[in-house]
């Protein structure tokens, strides 16, 4: 049975290699996929390498319905801002997504809400898709805090972004607990969640707008999981780490969102 809400938003399937592979793999990693992937029309894929890998990315994914997207983007513009990549320039290499406020980025390097909002609206501004990654740590959960801190981080990361280009915007719910760890949320404990998401979209932007934004699940998503995630009525895709490192384990998450 196709998933009703099809008619209103994207099913998306997006790949984060993390700090995985090297340049050279690229190639070959893209011929499989794309070869395995061909016939796929039911979901959008995105494959996100690191930034030295992009134009390598671009290059094989050129001539397939395969987008690239980047984990991360500067919050500013231009300048003096050593080590960084801009929106801009991340766009000018034909990249069309954009991992913002990944919970690594979070907690390695100091990201906070409010340069997730900057990020979200230099993407934006610049005409990237930004996968924006909100998800609760162990102790908020058990705490009974993830509604609280996930619409914290939702309305802070959406502050001053217009209904308009929402649809524009990527949600990825990522339970920090369950990210590289082999514990995934159970389907409808992750689907409460994303239901919350769409909630708080509704009561901001109107019921139109909400529905017409894909939210992603993350967090050890694999190929025997990934049709009961896929299932839930709030989940429209997912934000693949470890698995999408193998293009075979990847391509099965794919073929799992055609339901
Ligand atoms: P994982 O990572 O699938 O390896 O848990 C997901 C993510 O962090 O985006």
């Amino acid at each position: 049975m196709i998933k009703m809400n099809r008619k209103y938003r994207k099913t998306i399937i997006a790949g984060n290699w993390k700090m995985n592979l090297l340049p050279s793999d690229v190639r070959s990693y893209g011929d499989k996929l794309k070869r395995m992937a061909a016939k796929i029309k039911w979901c959008d894929i995105a494959v996100c390498p690191p930034s030295v890998m992009l134009p390598a990315a671009i290059k094989v994914f050129n001539d397939s319905r395969i987008g690239v997207g980047a984990q991360n983007i500067c919050d500013q513009a231009k300048g003096a801002y050593t080590g960084e990549n801009s929106a801009a320039q991340i766009r000018d290499l034909g990249v069309k997504y954009v991992i913002i406020g990944h919970s690594e980025r979070r907690q390695y390097y100091g990201e906070t809400d409010i340069s997730v909002n900057l990020k979200a609206k230099a993407a934006v501004k610049n005409g990237l898709i930004p996968i924006i990654c909100v998800g609760e740590s162990l102790d908020q959960r058990e705490m009974g805090i993830t509604i609280e801190q996930i619409r914290i981080q939702t309305k802070i990361a959406l502050f001053g972004i217009p209904a308009d280009k929402m649809r524009k915007i990527v949600i990825a719910y990522e339970p920090i607990w369950a990210i590289g760890t082999g514990k995934t949320a159970a389907a409808e404990e992750a689907n409460e969640v994303c239901e919350e998401i769409r909630k708080l979209l509704r009561a901001q932007y109107g019921a139109r707008t909400a529905r017409s934004v894909s939210i992603l699940y993350g967090g050890s998503m694999n190929e025997a999981n990934a049709s009961d995630l896929l299932a839930q009525p709030d989940i429209d895709g997912g934000l693949v780490g470890g698995a999408s490192l193998d293009p075979e384990k990847f391509h099965a998450i794919i073929l799992a969102a055609n339901q």
